[in-house]
């Protein structure tokens, strides 16, 4: 997961290749409610992991139900239909709508003493139709600051089921569907639930309908303004359940293979396809109007583009009601950015009252990438950049706000193919953990960038010049991966000692670095898959490293190894060599000095800390040596790129020296947009 302040995508080219999506946030928590409230064991499988079933999950085990989650499949043991829980609880729901609403309604007509309380945005989002159903039914449901949002307070019920309930459908189909989950654990006789107003996002209430018939309970439909509950309902486990894949979450791989992926290298999308109970698969019906080419199979979606080019041609322009696709509707949004033409999407009154205001959202960011746009109470019109200029000069470099809406950044993430060639910065990049936190990762597993556009970041120094704590850093401050490419030679010079290579001879070295398998993860480092972090850090290795690394075979057989790590979406690469030889078109080459002094210094608290003994006059003989053997050896010797910036951190703190090279990554950047960073 990218959890750094913000991550700049690099101009994009094409998409092809397989994801699997992560399970739908829809179905899990509605699953993981109705598993908890139902007599039974049940296994789920393929749920997704992601903040708001985290949430769900937590609650769930407060309640006192059995809760075990080994990877994507969790077993849980049904209340069956009890609260087994007394005392006063306190529930946090961040700001999963998909659990505040229907927790709160199974709560209330349980009762007990409950608090459920969220973030700030939670506490924006309305919820008075539900209490005011809930009420109506004897629940005892308080508000505790603003009256119709949550906190909210609830107690015990005296309930009364004589009268039909009435809710309101047109603001959010969550009430209805809260509703229709809670009511069958009171259902001694039947209930009826008479739907108030023209009932928004019905395709909800379908895959509400389908899973509670999965659980046992057959609700009656009059239309889509009459539901009973017929008495003696009662949910009974399905023993084992699966979750499909996030129809919405789909959309941005469908609009993917719709702007970057070709008939002959299509983009496959695993887990949703037309079988699905989710409304929002309707999506590719709306993306197969805007011209994307889509082969539809039960569990799977394979995406091309049409017959036209990025550079030149575009998408068709639409005008439709996205009433029954509310959540993939805003792909659309950002489609219309590759649209000949004006798009309207009409009939999204709800998401105003969604994670946060999507209209207005859309409407601030879309400018600010140079669309048109218009926004209405319950419509959004956009008209894209100039697309047909030679240099495309409609499109603008923007920093996309994300608002706290894991929808906007990945939306906003299919802007990196405009045709200007423009990088897209997305602000707060890990509010995509809502539904799908590995999210840029499987973007960048599909999505190609020219490797020119993909940034490198080159520090390069001497020995203990602190050029891994500075690199390593900048990296998890970009989200960009991360080579310690003095690594590379300290594993050659470890495995050819091991294997008893003599090492004076080049060639057989060069061969036990071509052979090795390496693997990088955090801060394990391992040869042939046995972990050797700690032994390539000693001083030896040091050493071996040093003298196997002034081999010109040595380094030719690393070469491409180390080209190989330059990958979307940037690198922070730090060695001798990655600024003059590696990555010389590397758009920031950082030279990273300190004196011999303190060095030396540095090394031996390092080493004393790890409980290492050591003396600091030798330590500084040794830099010293190696600093003389790496800057005199003809093969690549350590010198300054003559594009490099110094960087003199003799007496700078570390993250003194992070926030410089930043500041000059900064300044490069802001050749794209002067005024916005
Ligand atoms: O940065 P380090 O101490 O882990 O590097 C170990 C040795 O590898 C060092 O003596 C120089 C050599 N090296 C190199 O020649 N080229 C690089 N790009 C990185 C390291």
């Amino acid at each position: 997961m990218f959890d750094s302040v913000f991550l700049d995508l690099p101009p994009l080219q094409s998409a092809t290749g397989v994801v699997q999506l992560p399970g739908s946030k829809s179905i899990s928590n509605r699953v993981l409610l109705l598993s908890a409230l139902c007599q039974g064991t049940t296994v789920v499988h393929d749920l997704l992991d992601s903040d708001d079933t985290r949430v769900m999950l937590t609650a769930l085990r407060q309640l006192g139900c059995g809760v075990d989650v080994q990877g994507t499949t969790v077993t849980m043991v049904g209340l069956g239909g009890q609260l087994k829980q007394h005392d006063a609880l306190e529930f946090f729901m961040g700001n999963a709508g998909t659990a505040m609403r229907p927790l709160t309604a199974a709560l209330a007509v349980l009762g007990g003493d409950f608090t459920l309380k969220g973030v700030p945005r939670m506490h924006e989002r309305p919820i008075g139709d539900l209490v005011q159903a809930l009420r109506s039914l004897g629940c005892s449901v308080d508000y505790l600051a603003n009256e119709g949002f949550p906190p909210l307070k609830i107690g015990k019920p005296n309930l009364k089921m004589d009268a039909p309930i009435q809710v309101r459908g047109d603001v959010s189909s969550q009430f209805l569907t809260a509703l229709l989950l809670a009511l069958p654990l009171v259902a001694t006789k039947d209930i009826h639930v008479d739907v108030v107003g023209e009932l928004i996002s019905k395709p909800y209430i379908d895959i509400t309908l389908k899973l509670l018939s999965r659980f046992g309970v057959q609700v009656q439909q009059q239309g889509w303004s009459r539901f009973t509950i017929p008495a003696g309902s009662k949910y009974l486990s399905p023993k084992d359940i699966y979750v499909e894949a996030d129809a919405s979450s789909a959309s941005y791989f469908v609009a993917l293979g719709g702007l970057a992926a070709t008939v002959d290298k299509p983009l496959r999308i695993l887990g949703v396809g037309a079988a699905s109970i989710q409304g929002d698969i309707k999506f590719i019906d709306a993306a197969a109007q805007m011209g994307v080419q889509i082969r539809a199979e039960p569990n799977a979606l394979t995406v091309w583009r049409g017959n036209w080019e990025v550079q030149t041609a575009f998408l068709k322009a639409i005008d439709l009601d996205c009433n029954h696709i509310p959540d993939a509707a805003m792909t659309l949004a950002v489609m219309a950015l590759y649209a000949h033409g004006t798009t309207r999407l009409r009939n999204i009154a709800s998401w105003r009252v969604k994670e946060t205001d999507r209209i207005a959202a859309m409407a601030t960011e879309l400018r600010k990438l140079g669309a048109k746009v218009q926004e209405g109470v319950d419509f959004i019109r956009i008209t894209p950049p100039t697309h047909n200029s030679p240099s495309h000069t409609g499109w603008r470099f923007a920093s996309i706000h994300t608002y706290d809406d894991h929808r906007m950044a990945m939306c906003a993430s299919l802007a990196a193919f405009n045709p200007a060639g423009l990088p897209v910065r997305i602000e707060d990049p890990q509010c995509v953990a809502k539904t799908f936190p590995d999210y840029f990762e499987a973007l960048f597993s599909v999505a190609k960038a020219d490797t020119v556009n993909i940034p490198v970041i080159c520090i390069d120094g001497p020995t203990a010049s602190g050029k891994g704590t500075l690199a390593s850093m900048i990296a998890k401050q970009l989200g960009y991966h991360y080579l310690d490419s003095g690594a590379l030679y300290r594993l050659v010079g470890f495995a050819a000692s091991q294997v008893g290579v003599d090492l004076d001879d080049e060639a057989a070295v060069a061969t036990i670095a071509l052979q090795m398998k390496i693997g990088f993860d955090r801060d394990r480092v391992s040869l042939n898959g046995i972990d050797v972090a700690d032994n390539i850090r000693s001083e030896a290795s040091g050493m071996l490293a040093s003298k196997v690394s002034s081999y010109p075979a040595v380094r030719q057989a690393l070469f491409d190894l180390q080209l190989g790590f330059r990958k979307l979406p940037g690198l922070v690469a730090d060695g001798r060599d990655m600024g003059t030889v590696i990555f010389p078109d590397a758009p920031l080459k950082v030279f990273l000095t300190a004196s011999a002094a303190t060095r030396a210094e540095r090394r031996y608290k390092q080493l004393i800390s790890k409980g290492i003994s050591a003396k600091i006059d030798s330590l500084r003989a040794d830099l010293e040596a190696r600093d003389a053997r790496d800057q005199s050896r003809s093969a690549a010797p350590l010198v300054a790129a003559k594009d490099a910036l110094m960087l003199d951190n003799s007496n700078l703190t570390i993250e003194a020296s992070v926030t410089q090279v930043l500041e000059w990554w900064d300044k490069k950047f802001s050749r794209f947009a002067p005024s916005q960073l």
